[in-house]
C-alpha cells in the first residue's frame, strides 16, 4: 500500500519542472500516465545525451515510476482518446508554455465539465502580469525571482545556484498544492486549478532575503560582513557571498588540501553559545574573554578577524577531521561535499537517496531517490519508461479499447 495508491495522473508534463513533481507523485503510488507526442516525445529524452540511441539522464532522472503512452493529441480521434483519460484520471499536470492546452482544445472550463472531480494543476514561468506570456527556463526564474540578485559576491555579477530552484524547485511547490487538493477533494467532492509559478516559488525559497529588504530600510544589516568592513548598504539586498542567512555569522573556509581540490572546505557557524568551545578549539582561549570579542554585537564589527582566525585552524585539518572535532563540542560545521563524494557516500545509498537503477538501454546508472521518507508508504526506484512504453497497455486497461483499435490507430500515427 502506498499513499497515493489509486490515484491517476494524467502528465503532460516535460523538461524538469512538471517531470519533478510528476516523479514524486509516483513515488508517493500514484499511476503516472505521462503522454508523450508520438516519435517525439519529451525533448529532454534526447537532450545532453551521453549514450546514443539511449534515453539521456536528463530524461531518466526526472521520469522514474510513469507510465508512458504515445498520443498526438492535435489530431481529432487523438483528442478522443484525451477526452476519455480525462475523464478516467484524478488530476492533470502540464507546464506547457503559456495558452498551449487552450490551444489543443482542452481549456479549464472544457476539463470541468469533462470531469468535475479532476484536478488541473500547471507550472507556468510567471503568474497574472506582465509577464504571464513568456516562456521560462530556470534561470530565468532564478533571477526574475530574486534568487540572482542575492546570490555571489559583492563585487561580482548575479549569480545563479546549481540548485534547480527555479524547476523543481516549482515542481515540489505544485505538487504540495496537488496533494492538498486531492485532500480538500475528499471533502467538496470537487476539483479546482492549481497554479504554480516559477517566479513565485523562487521568491518563496528567497523568503529570507525579502525579509533583509525590510529591515535594511531600518539600518545595515550588521550580520552581512560588509558591515564589519565598513562598506555602505544600497537601496536593495546585496548579494552576501557566503554569509549565512540568518542570526549566526558564518563562511566557508579553506581546509587542508584546499591548494589541489577545489572542494576542501567547510562551512563554519560561530553560533553564540559555543563561542567559548570555539576559542578553545582554535587556540585562543582568550577571546573568551575579549572586550571585543566576547559580546555577539561586539564580534559582528569584527568578522574578519574572527573568521581569518578560524581559517587558519581549519587549514590544519581536512574538512572531516574538522567535522569530527567540531561536532562533539556541538559546534555547527559541514563539508563541502562534491557530487563524487556524494555519489559514493555509503549511507546515502544505504537510505535509498542515491539509488542504482537498472536501464534496458544505458545499463546501470545512479540517480537521487525520493527524498522524501515515508514509514507507510515506501518507495522503490523503477526506471523510467522508454517512449510509448505502456501505450497498448493503458489504452486496453484504462480506457477499455480493444486490439483492433489499437492497431488502426498505431497505423494512422495518433499513438
Ligand atoms: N501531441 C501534439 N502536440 C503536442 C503534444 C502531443 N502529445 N504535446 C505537446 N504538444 C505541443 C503543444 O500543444 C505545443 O503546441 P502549440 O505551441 O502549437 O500550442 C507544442 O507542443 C510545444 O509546447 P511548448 O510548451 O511551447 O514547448 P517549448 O519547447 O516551445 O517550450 C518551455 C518549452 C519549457 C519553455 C515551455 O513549455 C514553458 O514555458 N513552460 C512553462 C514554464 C516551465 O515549466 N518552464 C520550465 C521547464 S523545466
Amino acid at each position: 500500500m502506498k499513499a497515493l495508491e489509486g490515484i491517476k495522473i494524467l502528465d503532460f508534463t516535460h523538461v524538469q519542472s512538471g517531470p519533478t513533481c510528476t516523479q514524486m507523485l509516483a513515488w508517493f503510488g500514484a499511476d503516472v500516465i505521462k503522454v508523450e507526442r508520438p516519435g517525439v516525445g519529451d525533448a529532454t529524452r534526447k537532450q545532453l545525451v551521453d549514450i546514443e540511441e539511449a534515453d539521456s539522464l536528463y530524461f531518466t532522472m526526472l521520469n522514474h515510476n510513469k507510465r508512458s503512452l504515445t498520443l498526438n493529441t492535435k489530431n481529432e480521434t487523438g483528442k478522443e482518446v484525451l477526452e476519455r483519460l480525462v475523464k478516467a484520471c484524478d488530476v492533470l499536470v502540464e507546464n506547457f508554455a503559456p495558452g498551449a492546452l487552450d490551444r489543443m482544445g482542452f481549456s479549464w472550463q472544457k476539463v470541468q465539465e469533462l470531469n468535475p472531480r479532476m484536478i488541473m494543476a500547471s507550472v507556468k514561468g510567471f503568474g497574472p502580469g506582465p509577464y504571464e506570456d513568456c516562456k521560462v527556463y530556470e534561470n530565468v526564474a532564478q533571477c526574475a525571482g530574486g534568487a540572482a540578485s542575492t546570490t555571489g559576491f559583492r563585487d561580482g555579477p548575479p549569480l545563479v545556484t546549481g540548485a534547480q530552484i527555479g524547476d523543481s524547485g516549482t515542481g515540489l511547490h505544485l505538487c504540495l498544492g496537488i496533494v492538498t487538493a486531492l485532500f480538500q477533494r475528499e471533502k467538496t467532492g470537487r476539483g479546482q486549478r492549481i497554479l504554480a509559478p516559477m517566479q513565485d516559488g523562487v521568491l518563496n525559497l528567497c523568503r529570507v532575503k525579502l525579509r533583509d529588504q525590510q529591515r535594511l530600510e531600518r539600518g545595515p544589516l550588521q550580520e552581512y560582513s560588509q558591515f564589519g568592513e565598513g562598506i555602505p548598504f544600497g537601496e536593495a539586498t546585496p548579494r552576501a557571498g557566503n554569509d549565512s542567512g540568518g542570526g549566526q555569522p558564518g563562511g566557508v573556509l579553506k581546509c587542508k588540501g584546499w591548494e589541489e581540490d577545489p572542494n576542501a572546505y567547510t562551512y563554519f557557524i560561530t553560533q553564540a553559545a559555543v563561542w567559548p568551545q570555539i576559542c578553545d578549539v582554535i587556540g585562543k582561549p582568550e577571546w573568551k574573554e575579549h572586550e571585543d570579542l566576547a559580546e555577539p554585537k561586539e564580534r559582528l564589527k569584527r568578522l574578519d578577524t574572527v573568521f581569518d582566525a578560524i581559517e587558519a585552524w581549519t587549514m590544519t585539518k581536512t574538512k572531516f577531521e574538522v567535522m569530527e572535532i567540531c561536532n562533539p563540542l556541538n559546534i555547527p560545521v559541514g563539508p563541502i561535499l562534491s557530487m563524487k563524494e556524494l555519489a559514493e557516500e555509503p549511507s546515502l545509498r544505504a537510505s535509498g537517496t542515491v539509488v542504482e537503477v537498472d536501464h534496458p538501454k544505458r545499463g546501470k546508472y545512479l540517480t537521487v531517490g525520493c527524498p522524501i521518507k515515508m514509514s507507510d508508504s515506501p518507495v522503490e526506484v523503477v526506471r523510467s519508461p522508454l517512449l510509448g512504453e505502456h501505450t497498448n497497455e493503458i489504452l486496453k486497461q484504462v480506457l477499455g479499447y480493444e486490439d483492433g483499435q489499437i492497431t488502426d490507430m498505431h497505423e494512422s500515427g495518433v499513438i
